[in-house]
């Protein structure tokens, strides 16, 4: 069977692929348009994609070969998945792996903005530092404060647990009670209007959906306490990106820690103006160890879905139900 890479991922991903399939890899360093794909996907039983694809019906329908899709990320809103499921196309994610790291980037914002680390680095490096002095560069105290995770899934959970250190009173708002962050650190499950007027710390871990595009705008803005840092590792469009920039420009918050933007690639030139908010290239899970452990896991994920196997991470088992009843 042949499989068609969207972009080349780390050599032990591709490595397992390359030794049940004939493999065509998009050879350059760049995100494909969407007819770059439907091309490359031409007599493919498999498509390994990135977050950055636009995975449409068109895509997914533009050859009847395709049997698997493996997305090498855990969110998934760039794919089309219903289009997907009606054609018994079983996709995959990469969960688990990249948890902890993308729970660390959130918390590397954290102290970012909270110690204004990335201002005070330019500051210090333009020969601005002329000596210790008793108001310069003043921050946020991180230890005791309110931290208010909207969105207690698996990222959302292992970051709030590395709250432990810093004796913070968690609040979180899920559909779900979650027990691990009651029993472990005294958290409690709030309403969404509770949490933006009493945090101190805001992050986002929701993946994007219609309920959740621009769950943060103007309103929930002005709602939050003065000295609130928002921190997004999730989906840029979670955030109505240009309502944040007047909350950042008026003073309504006291910062943002962003690694997504609502037009990814696209950053608002307003944005880069600010120095209350610090910005990564979408960034979360990328370290060595764990984008190795993405590919490994997209490509098992693969080799089982084109055996027939539901994949270990499958995010539509409805597909199988479909291919049956074919
Ligand atoms: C990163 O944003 C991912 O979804 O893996
Ligand atoms: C800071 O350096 C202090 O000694 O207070």
């Amino acid at each position: 069977m042949k499989i068609f890479v969207a972009r080349k991922i780390p050599e032990p991903g591709l490595d397992l692929l390359r030794k049940e399939f004939k493999l065509e890899i998009n050879h350059y360093d760049r995100v494909l348009s969407k007819e770059e794909i439907i091309h490359g996907l031409q007599e493919k039983e498999g498509l390994l994609c990135l977050l950055t694809d636009p995975i449409d019906k068109e895509v997914i329908n533009s050859d009847p070969n395709l049997k698997m899709i493996a997305s090498y990320a855990v969110g998934y809103d760039n794919i089309d998945i219903k289009a997907a499921t009606e054609r018994g196309i079983p996709v995959s994610n990469t969960p688990g792996v990249l948890t902890e790291t993308t729970a660390e980037m959130a918390w590397a914002l954290i102290f970012s903005v909270a110690r204004r680390i990335v201002e005070g680095d330019r500051f210090t490096r333009a020969g601005k530092f002329e000596g210790w002095a008793p108001t310069l560069m003043l921050g946020q105290d991180v230890s005791k404060k309110t931290l208010g995770l909207i969105g207690a899934g698996r990222i959302g959970t292992a970051f709030a647990l590395k709250s432990k250190g810093f004796n913070m009173n968690v609040l979180y708002v899920d559909n779900r009670i979650n027990e691990t962050l009651e029993h472990e650190l005294n958290a409690k499950k709030v309403e969404f209007s509770e949490i933006l007027k009493k945090s101190d710390y805001i992050s986002l871990h929701v993946p994007l959906n219609k309920a959740t595009h621009h769950l943060i705008g103007e309103k929930e803005l002005k709602t939050m306490k003065k000295n609130v840092i928002l921190i997004n590792t999730s989906r840029g469009p979670v955030v109505d990106e240009q309502a944040l920039i007047k909350a950042l420009k008026k003073n309504w918050i006291f910062g943002a820690g962003l690694d997504v933007y609502e037009h990814e690639p696209e950053i608002h030139g307003e944005l880069k103006k600010l120095d209350n908010v610090v910005l990564q290239p979408h960034s979360a899970s990328a370290t060595f160890e764990t984008r190795t452990r993405m590919a490994v896991i997209a490509a098992e994920n693969m080799i089982a879905g084109l055996k027939g196997e539901i994949p270990p991470n499958c995010v539509n088992k409805e597909a199988f139900k479909e291919k049956i009843i074919k």
